[in-house]
């Protein structure tokens, strides 16, 4: 997630709150608790968050597909997806549409504790525009694509531990696409050959997140499941 400063008390309302900077974060939103809500309503892991300003409309419609539409004011932003728990290697299959204006990710999305570690898998996006600034730690190509690596490092901010500084490790496929097989291990060993190390697997979920960074906002339409 890329900027977060607000709360997650109502998952399928939209919150009003005071804009906070991106840079410039206070509260946290307890990701793991929205998703655990959603899990014991709904069945099979799926996860939506959202901050500040806009509407941001996601839902879980079983059978591991989920669909959003959003619009974001400045401040704003969500994730939401479905997926597993706990991730790990797995042949992510998945289908369906994604149509995106404005910084966000469609993206194979984790994180890991010990040490606390937020992925993300990046099959497509309209504008990339990273939170903070990205280390380039190389490329990899196989089957399934060529994905550039990247790493970025968050001081203080949200997590599923609450407030902390932790590492982000991004794969960001060259070639965008919109369905197909994420075969999580072969990301998992590139990162390992870059040094990029991992942790033990908590959720992994294929998100829809879209965001403002401070200038530009995200708007579109999702629509996809994961099997
Ligand atoms: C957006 O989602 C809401 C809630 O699911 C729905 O009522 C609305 O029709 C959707 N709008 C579009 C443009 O898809
Ligand atoms: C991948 O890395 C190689 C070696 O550093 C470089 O020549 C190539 O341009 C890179 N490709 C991409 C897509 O980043
Ligand atoms: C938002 O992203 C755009 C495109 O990358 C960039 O031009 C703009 O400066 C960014 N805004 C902020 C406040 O960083």
């Amino acid at each position: 997630m890329v900027s977060f400063s607000v709360l997650a008390t109502a998952v399928l309302a939209v919150v009003p709150c005071a804009f906070t900077a991106p840079n410039g974060l206070t509260t946290l939103i307890n990701h793991e608790t929205v998703g655990k809500q959603l899990q014991a309503r709904q069945g099979g892991y799926y996860s939506f968050w959202s901050e500040g300003g806009g509407s941001f409309n996601c839902n879980q419609q079983g059978g591991g597909k989920y669909t959003c539409n959003w619009s974001g004011q400045k401040g704003g932003g969500f994730v939401a997806g479905t997926g597993f728990k706990p991730g790990g290697s797995r042949a992510v299959k998945y289908s369906g549409t994604y149509d995106a204006k404005g910084p966000g990710y469609l993206a194979l999305y984790g994180w890991t504790r010990n040490p606390l570690i937020e992925y993300y898998i990046i099959e497509s996006y309209d504008i990339l525009a990273p939170g903070e600034p990205w280390t380039k730690k190389g490329n990899f190509t196989f089957e399934e694509g060529t994905y550039e690596l990247y790493t970025s490092q968050r001081v203080n901010k949200p997590s599923i531990e609450g407030t902390r500084t932790f590492t982000q490790f991004w794969s960001v496929r060259t070639e965008k696409r919109v369905g197909g097989t994420i075969t999580t291990s072969k990301h998992y060993d590139a990162w390992s050959k870059a040094g990029m190390r991992l942790g033990g697997h908590d959720y992994m979920i294929l998100c829809t997140e879209g965001f403002s960074n401070g200038t530009l906002l995200p708007s579109g339409t999702s629509s996809i499941t994961v099997s």
